[in-house]
């Protein structure tokens, strides 16, 4: 077999966010691939990273008080952490916010810049006067121009669908401050995609593309290439463009050179040929796993960059689609916005990426998880099937033939049919249809367990002079599970791992001219996997219910300069709040954190620990003996920095401008205030 080198990207996770079961069907899909792909005996490289740029970022962090750079280091974190516990293993993990990808976007972009495919004019936008930021289209709020419902995005409306730019939305204002944006100018930076409607005309029918994409393609080169944004003002956490003082290259420009860089960091890493891979020149393939969202951005922006820049172009682009719950989008009202985080603690993640193999194709439509079926399944299949064939024969090997298998293959026919099934399977593996690969070895493994159930090994076990026969049956039937697990490993690492422990051999290659093992000794049976209980199930519904309702009643940061005008409450609801005169006693800088003071006040009957977002404004020795207003029964809520047991009241747009609401002379700590 010819020997491939292969490089295999997954869409790049934002850094804002956790990691949800939507994301890992993409990740699952390509970890899969690759674990074939290596399992065949190609070099096959596999790298991600978090894309770590943009807006929301920005304001993520600013709204938890910290630096993105803070935040996009936690994020990473967790990101891996869940990746490693689904088995998604990467060659390389790294970050939009590198070394490697700052020079490869500067690089990028010059090379464009000075074959004159960049362009600059000057453009007006909505900008919050308060904020002091031009405002992305999704933090401009109004009514819909079609339907005049309320408190809808610059972009469309919820209650109608309809879409529009917010210079349409009736009386607009921003979500960040509340305030009526105002119209600015400045100057922005245009990728002419233009200059490549030839190029990607004879591109995006090269057989790059699943065939559905590419007639959605088709749609988009007809109507004409618009030229591309690329450009954003500052504030903007992202790099700032070199001949460009001010100016940020957009998220997108830089997130898909984060592929480039992550491998490059692998390279520098291993001593690996970066150049191999990348240059026009390269005879290596290239292949990135997306979701069907952003074919734009890979099937058209991409390969026009890449070509621009006198870079290679991918081999293909393996777009898949959304996942539904139970026939549904994921909502996190019903319960179904899983993050990974939340199943991990609840079920065995080799049954959902066995649930998302036997569910996945070669196309763009969406999968469904549906957990009636999804424990069906796995109890029907994995435990029923495969590893009940295992623990059905090893007792009798175990107990008779002190876990000696036997020396011949009473079944070589039988033997050489699993074997030669490894052609189809490859098949179906390498043009990623998953479902059927798993059909083709589950039709096995029914193979199998028919096999066992003709020669019924429990029979023959009860008569004394059989035992070569029994010896022979259960060695054929450990044979024929070794070949299925074999079949399995790129999508049940784990189990694979612990059967082959079992069946003391090593990992195995793709089964191309496998013999049996005869007179093999193999190792007491542990359960490899145990059935789906359903609690579990619900557990895992119930809470992310209750992740629902904790991010609802989080309240917002002490400072609440990036709040839109709250709705009206009632009288009940307000008289609910414990507002007290409180007495700072200690007022103290947070190791870590930029914004936040800690501050012990007396509430009257007690102290309190409580964090304000205040450190710009206040200097700590300047709070200790004022008084001020807190809010007394607010649920303690615990923070990266400790526990805090209330809210300073403040006011103010926020940098130097805050001030906490100071009672006037005679207040003593612990009055109610009314
Ligand atoms: O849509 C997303 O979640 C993006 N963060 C994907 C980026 S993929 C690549 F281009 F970096
Ligand atoms: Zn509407």
């Amino acid at each position: 077999m010819l020997n491939r080198k292969i490089l295999v990207t997954s869409a790049l996770p934002y850094a804002n966010g956790p990691i949800h079961l939507g994301h890992l069907v993409e990740y699952i899909q390509t970890d899969i691939w690759v674990r074939f792909q290596k399992q065949r005996g190609h070099q096959c490289y596999y790298v991600c990273a978090d894309d770590t740029h943009g807006t929301p970022i920005m304001l993520r962090a600013d709204s938890e008080n910290i630096s993105p750079e803070t935040l996009i280091a936690r994020v990473a974190q967790e990101h891996l952490a869940d990746f490693t516990e689904f088995s998604v293993a990467f060659d390389n993990y790294h970050s939009t916010h590198s070394e490697e990808n700052r020079e490869f976007s500067s690089l990028i972009y010059k090379r464009l810049r000075d074959a004159g495919h960049i362009n600059s004019r000057t453009i007006t936008q909505a900008y919050d006067p308060i904020k002091l930021m031009f405002l992305p289209d999704r933090f401009i709020k109004g009514e819909c121009p079609k339907c005049g419902a309320a408190d809808q995005y610059g972009d469309s409306c919820e209650a109608c669908g309809a879409t529009y730019s917010p210079t349409d939305l009736k009386n607009p204002v921003s979500a960040l401050s509340g305030e009526k944006p105002i119209a600015k100018d400045s100057v922005h930076y245009f990728f002419n995609l233009g200059n490549f409607a030839d190029m990607l005309q004879a591109w995006t029918s090269a057989g790059h593309l699943q065939a559905e994409v590419c007639n959605k393609l088709s749609e988009w080169l007809e109507n004409g290439l618009q030229e591309w944004d690329i450009s954003r003002d500052a504030p903007y956490f992202g790099f700032e463009i070199p001949d460009a003082p001010g100016k940020y290259f957009y998220v997108w420009l830089d997130a898909p050179i984060g592929y480039m860089a992550s491998f490059k960091n692998l390279c520098d890493k291993q001593g690996l040929d970066f150049d191999a891979f990348w240059t026009k020149e390269s005879d290596t393939e290239l292949y990135h796993f997306i979701g069907k969202d952003i074919i734009y951005f890979h099937a058209l922006f991409w390969p026009a960059m890449l070509s621009g820049a006198q870079f290679r172009t991918p081999s293909a682009i393996f777009a898949h689609g959304f996942l539904t719950v139970n026939g549904e989008k994921m909502s996190k009202s019903r319960g179904t916005f899983i993050k990974a985080r939340t199943y991990l603690e609840h079920l065995n993640p080799e049954y959902l990426r066995y649930y998302f193999a036997a569910k996945l194709n070669a196309g763009v439509d969406d999968i469904d998880l549906n957990f009636e079926d999804f424990t069906q399944r796995v109890n029907s299949d994995l435990v029923g099937k495969v590893v009940n064939i295992a623990s059905r024969c090893s007792s009798f090997i175990h107990k008779r033939f002190e876990g000696e298998l036997a020396a011949t293959c009473s079944e070589p026919d039988l033997f050489a049919q699993f074997v030669d099934a490894n052609s189809k399977i490859a098949e179906y593996y390498e043009a990623r249809e998953f479902g059927k690969a798993m059909r083709e070895i589950m039709a096995l493994a029914d193979q199998a367990n028919q096999y066992i159930d003709e020669k019924k090994p429990w029979v023959i076990a009860k008569e004394t002079d059989r035992d070569a026969e029994l010896q022979q049956v259960c060695s054929m039937g450990i044979n024929l599970f070794r070949l299925l697990v074999v079949y399995l490993q790129p999508v049940l690492p784990v189990l694979a791992e612990q059967a082959y422990q079992f069946l003391n051999i090593a990992p195995q290659a793709w089964p191309q001219a496998t013999t049996p093992l005869l007179q093999h000794r193999i190792n007491p049976f542990a359960p490899l996997m145990t059935r789906v209980e359903a609690d579990k199930i619900q557990a895992i519904l119930s809470a992310s219910q209750s992740d629902l309702q904790a991010a609802a009643s989080t309240p917002p940061p002490a400072v609440k300069h990036c709040e839109a005008i709250a709705p009206t409450i009632e009288f009940d609801d307000f008289a609910k709040i414990d507002l007290r005169v409180a007495k700072i006693l200690k007022a103290e800088a947070v190791a870590g954190a930029e914004k936040l003071l800690q501050l012990t006040v007396d509430i009257g009957d007690e102290t309190r620990n409580i964090f304000a977002g205040i450190k710009s404004a206040y200097a700590p020795e300047d709070l200790e003996g004022k008084f001020t207003v807190v809010v007394a029964n607010l649920a303690p809520r615990k923070m990266r920095f400790g526990v805090s047991e209330g809210m300073v009241l403040a006011a103010g747009p926020g940098g130097k401008d805050i001030w906490i609401i100071a009672p006037e002379l005679g207040a003593t700590a612990g009055m109610r205030v009314k």
